[in-house]
């Protein structure tokens, strides 16, 4: 990618500013501090390469050179946007997934914020916050999305399927240029943008529940340091928190954590 290319895609969004960077350790890490010096909103931070990308849970993400879209966006919470903060992670998944969904793809969230395609991994979502005191002063949205399969790490590092963008698309489109990612970085921040301001609303809620994966199937969900429960996945709370049915009929709901989720096999 080419920060003219990027520029350009950009051109008529009211960024809060673009840091480019052909190589940098993790774009969260380089938003973080920019936040912390006062980077207004929607600035964002993007990279060719990753060599310190951070997952959720404390795991490395990958990111290859030219091999995926790996960007973070600070943003800084309007008045009236505090009780949304939870819910910024899962606006970044909705963001993706509507893009992929006007490509013509099929993408679900497995909860609380993987996008899938046919069921494989394709972007992952890191949001962080920076806080003043008592108050959350500013989140980082770090999005990764596969696009080339140099993009995937090594199966035996998986922990869940993966995909990336250019295996998705049917034959003859094998290949994503610079230019489309640029489109795509695009229409992901405008996204983010309209999803943004539908946060307070049912809207998102319902939006998101319908990209729910494994809806109405049986599931193992787990939170670190507690046992593996199986439930039906069911559908969402309103403060965004998963709601499942137990094997003997109760209802069942885990808030946001670290929480793995995998389909009964
Ligand atoms: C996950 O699924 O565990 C979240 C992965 C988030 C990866 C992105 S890539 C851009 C940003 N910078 C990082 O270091 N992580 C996020």
């Amino acid at each position: 990618m080419d920060e003219h290319i990027l520029q350009r895609a950009l051109l008529n969004i009211p960024m809060g500013g673009l840091r480019y960077f052909e190589q940098t350790g993790s774009t969260n890490d380089a938003a973080l501090a920019w936040a912390a010096a006062g980077a207004p909103d929607l600035a964002l931070v993007i990279a060719g390469q990753q060599t310190a990308g951070r997952g959720r849970g404390n795991h490395s993400w990958f990111t290859a050179p030219g091999a995926a879209l790996a960007f973070s966006l600070v943003l800084r919470p309007l008045p009236g946007e505090a009780q949304s903060i939870p819910l910024f992670s899962a606006l970044g998944a909705l963001a993706v997934c509507e893009v992929l969904a006007a490509q013509g793809l099929h993408p679900e969230i497995k909860w609380p914020n993987d996008v899938l395609i046919n069921r494989k991994k394709i972007c992952g979502v890191l949001a962080e916050s920076v806080w003043t005191g008592e108050k959350v002063d500013s989140i980082v949205l770090g999005l990764g999305l596969n696009i080339k399969p140099e993009a995937l790490p090594p199966p035996e590092q998986l922990t869940f399927p993966a995909t990336c963008l250019e295996a998705e698309f049917p034959p003859p489109r094998h290949s994503i240029e610079a230019l489309e990612q640029g489109m795509l970085l695009q229409q992901i921040i405008q996204a983010v943008r309209y999803w943004r301001a539908m946060l307070p609303t049912n809207i998102f809620l319902h939006t998101w529940e319908r990209r729910l994966a494994f809806r109405g199937e049986q599931v193992d969900v787990w939170v670190d340091g507690q046992p593996v429960r199986k439930g039906q996945v069911d559908g969402l709370e309103p403060d965004g928190s998963l709601r499942l049915i137990s094997p003997q009929g109760q209802v069942f709901t885990v808030q946001f954590g670290e929480v793995h989720l995998r389909p009964v096999v």
